[in-house]
């Protein structure tokens, strides 16, 4: 197994993923949307490799916290999806462990995501409101708001309110 950087010849692959893994057209479109924007870090769209097969993908994309003050650049990370035969073996833990490390080598102090509740809490990720975050730009249920420190004492210092990426809006 290969975690690597996505690069311009794996798009088809990962967009056959994403519709096998959630059956729809949302993440392709998200992921599309994404990859446009300029701002996004090419290095933060991960992919993992099996003898040739791309069977799981993870993006980490730049996203703001607003503190009142301050406007704080944070990431998000979605969409993440591995081949359903590939599935508990180990592939997302390892997309999100070399994503974490990615981003918080990049500077990003905190990464917050919707997500299963019973899966994330596995790598490090807590309730957002429950720390002090909040979000305004779509409503979800407290479990499934979920954010990770990837600096010391980011998760104790740091509050606001929480925006994705605009690219993440009106996929429905
Ligand atoms: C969710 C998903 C990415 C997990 O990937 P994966 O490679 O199967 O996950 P891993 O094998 O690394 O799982 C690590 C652990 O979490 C467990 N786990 C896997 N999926 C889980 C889930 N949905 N809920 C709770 N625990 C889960 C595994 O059993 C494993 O446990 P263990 O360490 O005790 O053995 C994958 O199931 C998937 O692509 N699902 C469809 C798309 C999706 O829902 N994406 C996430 C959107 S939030």
């Amino acid at each position: 197994m290969m975690i690597r950087t996505e690069n311009k010849g794996d798009i088809e692959s990962v967009h056959q993923l994403l519709l096998r893994a959630f059956g729809g057209q949302q993440e392709i479109i998200l992921m599309e949307r994404l990859r446009k924007d300029p701002e996004i870090d090419p290095e933060l769209s991960i992919v993992a490799e099996d003898d040739g097969i791309v069977v799981g993908h993870i993006m980490f994309s730049p996203a703001t916290l607003d503190d009142g003050g301050t406007m704080h650049k944070v990431a998000a990370l979605g969409p993440l999806a591995v081949l359903p035969e590939y599935q508990k073996r180990g592939v997302g833990r390892q997309l999100i462990a070399e994503g974490k490390k990615r981003c918080g080598a990049h500077g990003y102090p905190l990464v917050f995501l919707f997500g299963h509740k019973d899966y994330y809490p596995r790598f490090g990720f807590v309730q957002a409101r429950a720390h002090g975050f909040e979000i305004r730009q779509f409503t979800v249920p407290d479990e499934v708001f979920m954010v990770a420190e990837l600096q010391r004492g980011a998760l104790e210092s740091m509050q606001g309110e929480f925006r994705f990426h605009s690219s993440f809006e009106g996929l429905g």
